[in-house]
């Protein structure tokens, strides 16, 4: 058997044993460690930043800050900016889009009362300057000071200051409004980089991305160094280009979310030293013998035998057993997904099939509590973030 046939059996072992017959999406402990391991190779704990929506379940953000010693996070909707400080009350939050301002004040109208200052520990992003003077009527609402970092683009055209004037433009707005916004710093994200196409290598994508980077970020200094005296974080990177940020860099805040749990669409030459650490495990409900579609019952598959599952179409890939695969042609089903597997197959009904998600944002919030193993065996539930369960209402203004 190989280590990923061992592997897989001992996890079916475990799902029918405390899987209780449904679908459940698996989180692996022991890889998610190796995963932390192959990431503070890369930056210094003090330096990352976790994106929220990646591993969107607050338990496992609990698991990795304390493995980290640090509570820095990147966040991106509202519902789970409100569970983040309920239970994070040191966490440092960089918001990872602009939100509209009828979203920030809702934070401020139903954030918890508690130890967290939004002020000095939540980072609004503006992406214009149009954004920044609704954050000044924002911060005047609230009667507090807000911090804002600035949305730059450094080539993935997803919106921020494109060119000097703009971020001359938005400096100017910050430093004219002193008493209302004070500048955390900047965010440039460069998830193209891993996407250009030949005859440009990733490498040159890279170097123009932080060149970019680098020019706006002297051209702010040299004229706005007052503001916060230059002691700005400078916020970059992702999974798909955390590795790239190794050596040279215009960054001090990176940004991490998905190459911990390496979901099989962040398969990529950049992150070779990670591991996935995230499953889909699936009932088999019914195994039948050959294929058959309907209206194409002769079509031939030779060898092979059909499952239906309990659930699908998700955002994932079949991995096992060996040769599991969809049939584009019988179509998918979220209620009983059919799948193919070789007839040599010996998984059985009441077993459970494995699928690895494309992505983690999505498919971690779809399964109720995620299933967390070590060694093959379950080690706890862990709730995941919910879209509707805000935290208790502060004071409306
Ligand atoms: C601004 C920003 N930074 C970083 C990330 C990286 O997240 P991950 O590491 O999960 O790919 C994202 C992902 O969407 C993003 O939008």
């Amino acid at each position: 058997m190989t280590a990923d046939e061992e592997y897989f059996h001992a996890l079916n072992a475990l799902l029918r044993d405390i899987g209780g017959g449904m679908p459940r999406l698996v989180v692996d402990l022991d890889r998610l460690d190796r995963n932390l391991a192959a990431l503070v190779e890369l930056h210094a704990p003090e330096d990352l930043r976790i994106v929220a929506k990646s591993l969107p379940s607050p338990n496992l953000l609990n698991y990795i800050f304390r493995k980290l010693r640090h509570e820095r996070l990147m966040v991106f909707h509202l519902p789970f900016l409100l569970q983040i400080i309920e239970r994070f009350q040191n966490v440092d939050i960089l918001m990872g889009k602009p939100l509209p301002l009828a979203a920030m004040r809702r934070f401020y109208r139903e954030r918890p009362i508690n130890d967290f200052e939004d002020t000095r520990q939540l980072h609004w992003l503006a992406d214009t300057n149009d954004r920044l003077l609704q954050i000044v009527e924002l911060a005047r609402l609230v009667g507090r000071p807000v911090s804002v970092s600035v949305e730059l683009d450094i080539g993935m055209h997803r919106g921020g200051a494109a060119d000097k004037k703009a971020l001359a433009t938005m400096l100017d707005t910050i430093r004219a409004y002193n008493e209302e916004l004070s500048l955390h710093g900047f965010m440039g994200y460069d998830a193209h980089v891993p996407k250009a196409p030949w005859p440009r290598t990733v490498e040159h994508a890279s170097e123009r991305a932080k060149k970019r980077y680098a020019d706006l970020l002297e051209f702010a200094f040299k004229g706005w160094s007052d503001l916060e005296n230059g002691d700005w974080r400078v916020n970059g990177a992702g999974s798909p280009t955390i590795a790239l940020h190794h050596e040279e860099s215009p960054l001090n805040d990176y940004s991490v979310g998905s190459a911990l749990v390496k979901p099989a669409g962040f398969d990529l030459p950049t992150l070779e030293s990670f591991e996935p650490a995230t499953w889909i495990a699936a009932p088999v409900l019914k195994r039948t013998s050959g294929v058959k579609i309907p209206f194409v019952e002769k079509l031939p598959a030779p060898g092979r035998d059909t499952l239906f599952i309990y659930g699908g179409k998700w955002l994932a890939v079949p991995c096992w057993p060996e040769g599991l695969r969809e049939n584009s042609t019988y179509g998918f089903s979220s209620n009983q997904q059919m799948l193919t597997v070789p007839r040599s197959s010996d998984i059985a009904v009441d077993d459970y099939v494995f699928l690895q998600p494309t992505q983690s944002e999505a498919v971690l919030l779809q399964f109720g509590d995620l299933c967390v193993t070590r060694g093959a065996r379950h080690t706890a539930n862990w709730p995941v973030f919910s879209n509707s369960g805000y935290a208790a209402g502060g004071p409306f203004m």
